[in-house]
C-alpha cells in the first residue's frame, strides 16, 4: 500500500496504481455503495477529460465499477505538499504558476477538480500532475470554479502558511494566462471569502 486517504486505499502493483474506494461504516450501505460507484466512475472520466485538455494526469488503465476500483499509471515524483516549503523561492513560484496554468486549462474546459490541494498534485520531472478527481465535475458555473480556487488557497494556508501570499499570487499569474474569464472567477472568490467571514463572525 502506498497511500491511504480518507476514502480510498492506494496500492502499487508494478507500474500500476490501484485506487480502491473503501466502504465507510458510518454511511448507510446503499448510499455508501452508490457514492463509491459514482466517485470511481467520475474520477476515471474526469482524469481522461483533464488529460485531453492538456493537463498532466496519470493514464487510466482500467475501471472496475462493482469493485469501485480505478487502475492508473504510477506517477513517479514528489507530492507538492511535501516539497513546496523546502523548495527555493524560484522553484516554489514556478510550481505555483504552473499549478495555476493547469487549473486555468481545466476551468476553460469547464472541468472542476473538486479537491484542489497540494496533496493532489505531484511534481515529476518538470511537470505537475493532477490526481484525485473523484469529487470533480463538469460545470460552467463561476461559483464552482471559485470554490476550486478557495480550496487551493486554503490548502496553501494550512500547509504552506509562510508562503500563502506569494504562492497564491503566482498561481493567479498562471491561471490568468490560461483562462480568459479569470477576472470573473477571482471576483467570485472574493465574494465567497467574504461570505465565509460573515458566517464565522455571526455564528
Ligand atoms: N497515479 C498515482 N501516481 C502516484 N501516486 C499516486 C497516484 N494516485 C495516488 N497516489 C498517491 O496516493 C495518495 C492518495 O491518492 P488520492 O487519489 O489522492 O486518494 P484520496 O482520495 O484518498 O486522497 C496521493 O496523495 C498520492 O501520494
Ligand atoms: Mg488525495
Amino acid at each position: 500500500m502506498i497511500g491511504k486517504g480518507a476514502e480510498a486505499n492506494i496500492y502499487l502493483s508494478g507500474e500500476r496504481v490501484i485506487k480502491n474506494r473503501i466502504s465507510k461504516a458510518y454511511r448507510v450501505r446503499e448510499l455508501d455503495e452508490a457514492l463509491r460507484k459514482t466517485r470511481t466512475k467520475r474520477e476515471a472520466r474526469l482524469i481522461s477529460l483533464a488529460r485531453r485538455a492538456g493537463v498532466a494526469t496519470p493514464f487510466i488503465l482500467d475501471v472496475n465499477n462493482p469493485d469501485t476500483t480505478v487502475e492508473m499509471s504510477f506517477v513517479e515524483g514528489l507530492q507538492i505538499k511535501k516539497m513546496l516549503n523546502k523548495a527555493s523561492k524560484k522553484d516554489r513560484l514556478r510550481i505555483c504558476r504552473e499549478i495555476g496554468r493547469s487549473t486555468g486549462r481545466l476551468h476553460s474546459n469547464n472541468i472542476i477538480h473538486g479537491d484542489l490541494t497540494t496533496s493532489n498534485t505531484i511534481l515529476a520531472g518538470d511537470k505537475i500532475y493532477f490526481i484525485d478527481f473523484g469529487l470533480g465535475e463538469v460545470s460552467e458555473a463561476v461559483e464552482d470554479k471559485g470554490v476550486d480556487l478557495l480550496v487551493f488557497k486554503k490548502s496553501l494556508r494550512s500547509t504552506h502558511y509562510k508562503f500563502e501570499k506569494e504562492c497564491f499570487k503566482a498561481f493567479v499569474e498562471g491561471y490568468s494566462r490560461e483562462y480568459k474569464a479569470y477576472r470573473d472567477i477571482l471576483e467570485r472568490l472574493r465574494i465567497i471569502e467574504l461570505r465565509g467571514r460573515y458566517f464565522t463572525e455571526r455564528f
